[in-house]
């Protein structure tokens, strides 16, 4: 099960998000918002990060106008990686060497093409498993 959860700066995005993961077959679970109207990013964030770090859902997708605070507000709570990544090289790196658990994409920063691109590197790369990763992320929580 994925998360996904926006601010306003994102809806429109997520719901492009949602309907490529339907076209895949992949279910998810929408933490809102639900409009354009405008909303605080650390509530969608915060309940996305949650839902993720308590088992609910194995990953998790947030995007807000930069994907700056929505990313920052789920880097707060213990267990989450949350990796803004606005490549598909970014995305793959962040899944093989941080086994980033959370995608955060800018809304108004990356296009509707290159998001789907991105989304599905990321859903679709597996973590290394490489020691010196295992490492570094365990350091990570010290
Ligand atoms: C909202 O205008 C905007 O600040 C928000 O979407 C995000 O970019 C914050 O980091």
């Amino acid at each position: 099960m994925i998360a996904i959860g926006c601010d306003h700066g994102g809806f429109e995005l997520k719901e492009e998000i949602k309907k490529h993961l339907e076209e895949r077959g992949l279910e998810y679970k929408d933490y809102g918002c639900n409009s354009t109207d405008s909303v605080d990013y650390p509530e969608y964030g915060k309940k996305v990060a949650h839902a993720v770090a308590d088992g609910e859902c194995e990953r998790g997708i947030l995007i807000c106008g930069t994907g700056i605070g929505i990313s920052i507000t789920a880097n707060k709570v213990k267990g989450i990686r949350a990796a803004l990544c606005t490549d598909c090289f970014m995305a793959e790196a962040t899944r093989l060497h941080n086994d980033a658990n959370i995608l955060a994409l800018g809304g108004r920063v990356v296009g509707m093409g290159l998001a789907l691109k991105i989304v599905d590197t990321f859903l679709d790369t597996e973590f290394s498993d490489e020691e010196r990763h295992k490492r570094r992320i365990a350091m990570i929580e010290d």
